[in-house]
């Protein structure tokens, strides 16, 4: 499995699991297949309350815990400096480790309709620093960010000298979100996909199909390999054993540089429905 260096000098898997919805607290065993079909690194969040699921699978893999690279992230409902601090500290207790690998500010700004949903500007910067502090203290090995457009961006690098090393955004075939791509590379900070194969929603695309049987590959693989040539690490989840080492298998295909060009610049489609500036939509 590939590795990139980071703009700290950490590095991380291009190809990681993700977590939300894989586990159900009742000991079902996705995250130990997941680990049994070689993914070392594991997305979670306080917001997927899997955390203690995937600490807990760690341990019973048997596997040196240096070997795993592990995110969480920042509820957007806890900003602010105390509560970054006590909250990383209940995140290392259910996961059952003295450190992060990497931890995101999960959206930039609290839930739509909390009274300080304006006042992001403010939360942000104070989030920012206290994952500083815990960065320098040994806490957290890498600090990014997760859902930050470009002003939610330029707000950090106006107020502390210190860059996120990721930015974990939806991206996909037919949701490339270009500006804030473009922004992040400008900057040196990598690119994380979510939702990297739409959670099924691509699968009508007649111009993935087409593409997707000249690889003989299915349109969700095509979607992995396609963001892997564009040098951005992919989360996608699975509940399917099979499904979740075909999603590992992303060097072995190699798109031509026109088909790139024609995923690239297909019809927008299939995006989750949730934008960090204004309220949530459920699609
Ligand atoms: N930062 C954020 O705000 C944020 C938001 C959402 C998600 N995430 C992270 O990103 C991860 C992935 O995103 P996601 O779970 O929304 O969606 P996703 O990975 O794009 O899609 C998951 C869906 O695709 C199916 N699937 C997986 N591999 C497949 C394959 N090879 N062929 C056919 N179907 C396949 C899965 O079904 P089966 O399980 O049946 O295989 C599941 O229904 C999350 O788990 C989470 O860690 C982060």
């Amino acid at each position: 499995m590939r590795n990139i260096i980071l703009n700290d000098g950490n590095k991380i898997p291009m190809v990681g699991f993700g977590t939300y919805k894989a586990t159900d607290g009742t000991g079902y065993e996705v995250v130990p297949d997941a680990i049994k079909a070689g993914y070392r690194l594991l997305d979670t969040a306080k917001v997927y309350e899997n955390e203690e699921d995937v600490g807990r699978a760690i341990k019973k893999s048997g596997i040196p815990r240096e070997e795993f690279f592990i995110t969480s992230k920042l509820d957007r409902n806890m900003l602010g400096y105390e509560n970054a601090k006590s909250e990383l500290e209940k995140s290392l207790k259910r996961l059952k480790t003295d450190y992060i690998d990497l931890y995101l500010l999960h959206w930039p700004r609290p839930d739509y309709g909390k009274s300080d949903f304006d006042d992001w500007k403010k939360l942000d910067i104070e989030s920012w620093k206290a994952l500083i502090e815990m960065q320098k203290e040994g806490k957290i090995k890498s600090i990014g960010v997760s859902n930050f457009l470009p002003h939610h961006l330029q707000n950090l690098l106006n107020h502390t000298d210190v860059v996120p090393a990721i930015n974990q955004l939806e991206l996909h075939p037919g949701y490339m979100q270009n500006c804030a791509c473009e922004f992040c590379k400008t900057h040196g900070i990598a690119l994380q996909a979510w939702s990297p194969i739409g959670r099924g929603r691509l699968n009508e695309s007649m111009i993935l199909e087409s593409i997707a049987d000249k690889y003989h590959v299915s349109i969700p693989h095509l979607c992995l390999v396609y963001l892997h040539q564009e040098n951005i690490i992919v989360l996608p989840k699975s509940s399917n054993f099979e499904r979740m080492k075909e999603n590992m298998i992303l060097d072995d295909i190699a798109i031509s540089e026109e088909d790139m060009w024609k995923i690239r610049t297909m019809p927008q489609v299939g995006w989750g429905g949730e934008h960090p500036d204004c309220e949530r939509i459920y699609l």
